[in-house]
């Protein structure tokens, strides 16, 4: 993706620190931002949304190639129905008024988790996204939907052993790399950058094989206040971390 990589370039050099390539976001605290408003929790969805879409486009704006948001997970199910039909029809509304718009600023919708006993039509949503936007060259959209990190991994596991079984893996050649390509988007590369907004410091069940090294940032906005200011904040924060990898930062002089 040349055009990318240049609005990258042209970003880390303005910035004078290597912009993140992919950044993820844990959108979190859309209920207590509607709740300190005396609002139901469905108003403070409905805000988060708004926020993605501003955030969508600082993101693209600043360079950054990929951008993963944790939209429902595994564990969501968990919650009153009412709140889950809720957020259902959010996703619905989100991929039917919004999909021309993204595919128009030429974004690639790619979309992660368990499509398997999702309601036919969200699952027919979520595949429209990814056949429009295939050949766009733009911000990469990663939608982590009924996802859930551990059930990522059991996915990878499971397709392995079906490689085996074909005869198409051997099971003593399975390293790193090769888990990271039965993983539910192999070609994407890990995050950079994992932002978790509403004072929450925990992952949840979110990418735990490729936020290995990623640099984690919590911030206490709750998600409907997210903007591109509490973006560049937590960029410029990330521009102070030194990412060592397990080595040695380079010295300089003696
Ligand atoms: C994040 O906001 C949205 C989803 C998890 C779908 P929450 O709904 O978790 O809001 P809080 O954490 O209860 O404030
Ligand atoms: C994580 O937030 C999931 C999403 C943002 C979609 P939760 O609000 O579900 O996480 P916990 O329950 O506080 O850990
Ligand atoms: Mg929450």
């Amino acid at each position: 993706m040349p055009d990318m990589d240049a609005k990258h370039q042209a970003q880390s050099q303005d910035r004078g620190f290597d912009i993140p390539r992919h950044v993820a976001i844990i959108m979190d605290g859309n209920g207590r931002w509607a709740a300190a408003r005396g609002l139901p929790r469905g108003e403070g969805h409905r805000r988060g949304v708004e926020a993605l879409r501003r955030t969508v486009r600082a993101a693209g704006e600043a360079g950054i190639q990929y951008l993963t948001i944790f939209s429902f997970s595994t564990e969501n199910w968990s919650r009153p129905v009412a709140e889950v039909n809720d957020l259902m029809g959010l996703l619905r509304r989100f991929v039917r008024n919004d999909l021309a718009d993204l595919h128009q600023k030429n974004v690639r919708v790619r979309v992660i988790g368990e499509r398997e006993g999702l309601s036919t039509d969200i699952a027919r949503l979520l595949a429209e996204a990814e056949d429009l936007t295939r050949g766009n060259t733009g911000l990469t959209l990663v939608v982590a939907f009924n996802y859930g990190a551990r059930q990522e991994l059991a996915r990878a596991a499971r397709r392995m052993c079906e490689a085996v079984k074909r005869g198409e893996l051997d099971p003593s050649s399975v390293d790193v790399e090769t888990v990271g390509r039965f993983l539910d988007a192999p070609d994407i590369p890990d995050p950079d950058l994992v932002i978790r907004t509403s004072g929450e410091k925990r992952l949840s069940n979110f990418l735990l094989w490729q936020s290995a090294y990623s640099e984690l940032v919590f911030v206490e906005t709750n998600w409907p206040d997210f903007d591109q200011a509490t973006l560049e904040s937590v960029l410029s924060e990330f521009g102070r971390r030194e990412r060592r990898f397990g080595g040695l930062v380079a010295q300089t002089g003696s």
